[in-house]
């Protein structure tokens, strides 16, 4: 088949990682005969550079005529001044807006040969298999008023947490979808004590959950989460959440993992429903990690996993899919691992290196 994909590198240790998962992607079209066109972009601190927008016009167009977005990383420390008029991150909000992507999904799984790589004990994190449904062009991030204004007594700032019934039924969707392809447990994580939003979302979500019989639906509150997360992993199937609260919960529930390195996301503009394919962009979690950018030591496994769920997620091919994430596990078996994961008694291998045992194994 052919597939059109607008690939953006970013920032950092973007173009590194990016590298690799184009390899394993190269390596996935020639084993089943697939055609990826690939289309390269500007986004980010190299785009500010070059256009002065973190997102030039040309690169939204692009990604709106292909079947699916990869992107590696933004942000450049050059850019940390909150003085400036823009930063490598409107890039990406803009981005995420503009494509309509409003269904984040992190999962987040630890590797059996990774499990003492994180500073949690092995026994806590043994069979951790979760996926995290986050809302991700609505809430705070978004909400109007958001500004910063001068008052008589000084400087005031405000950002507003926001959501409209339409926009809370569609992502409790996604997570009653995927919760339906999985263990068909779904926690709804809110601040219902004490958030106007948050009592709307769970009014909204137990409306949906008569569409789902199936599906046992369960309320959390943030906090509670976020202890529940450290303390008892494996107790999660499905977590779906507003913007902000996924966005925090995700960085914690990262260490589980052992590294951020590991982790891969798809953003998606639709709800996945049993295998049809739905457009979407694909990332690693982490970020440009400017201080280990250009030495081949950064994990490209995040990125090559995001390769995999863009097969599965906007492309239908769900054997592919698995043939990365297959490929992926394998290599770990074999004890290779890049710095971030790295443990005595492993083979240590750069960047590179890594991406050419997978995309070998594929
Ligand atoms: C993420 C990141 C972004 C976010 C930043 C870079 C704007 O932290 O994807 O989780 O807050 O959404
Ligand atoms: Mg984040």
């Amino acid at each position: 088949m052919n597939f059109k994909i607008t690939v953006l590198s970013g920032d950092g240790v973007g173009p590194e990682v990016m590298t690799e998962g184009l390899k394993v992607l190269a390596a996935v079209g020639s084993k089943y005969s697939h055609n990826f066109k690939l289309e390269n972009k500007l986004i980010g601190g190299v785009a500010i550079d070059k256009t002065g927008s973190a997102l030039p016009a040309e690169t939204l167009k692009s990604c709106k005529k292909a079947d699916a977005v990869l992107l590696a990383a933004v942000g450049d420390p050059r850019f940390d001044d909150p003085k400036l008029p823009v930063h490598p991150e409107d890039g990406l909000l803009a981005l995420r807006k503009g494509l309509g992507l409003f269904a984040n999904l992190r999962p987040v799984k630890v590797f059996d040969e990774l499990v003492n790589a994180s500073t949690l004990k092995p026994e806590v994190l043994k069979g951790t298999d979760f996926i995290f449904v986050r809302e991700l062009t609505g809430g705070v991030y978004f909400g109007k008023p958001k500004k910063e204004w001068m008052t008589p007594k000084g400087r005031k700032a405000t950002d507003s947490m926001t959501y409209s019934e339409q926009e809370i039924e569609r992502i409790v969707r996604v997570g009653f979808e995927l919760a339906r392809s999985r263990k068909k447990r779904l926690v709804s994580v809110d601040k219902a004590n004490v958030l106007k939003s948050s009592r709307l979302w769970r009014q909204v979500a137990i409306e949906v959950s008569s569409d789902y019989p199936d599906v046992m639906l369960t309320h959390a509150l943030v906090d509670a989460c976020a202890m529940q997360l450290i303390r008892t992993p494996t107790a999660f199937d499905v977590i779906v959440t507003e913007n902000l609260f996924g966005d925090i919960l995700s960085d914690e529930a990262a260490q589980l993992a052992g590294s951020m390195g590991m982790l891969p996301s798809a953003s998606l503009a639709g709800i996945p429903v049993s295998g049809q394919p739905t457009f979407g962009l694909y990332e690693p979690i982490h970020g440009s990690a400017p201080t280990i950018a250009g030495k081949d030591i950064a994990n490209p496994v995040a990125t090559i996993l995001s390769v995999a769920m863009m097969l599965r997620y906007s492309m239908g091919l769900e054997t592919e899919a698995l043939a990365i994430e297959n490929s992926v596990d394998k290599i770990l078996k074999q004890g290779y691992r890049t710095d971030d994961i790295m443990a005595s008694g492993n083979t240590r291998v750069g960047t590179k290196k890594m991406g050419d045992l997978i995309a070998a194994e594929v």
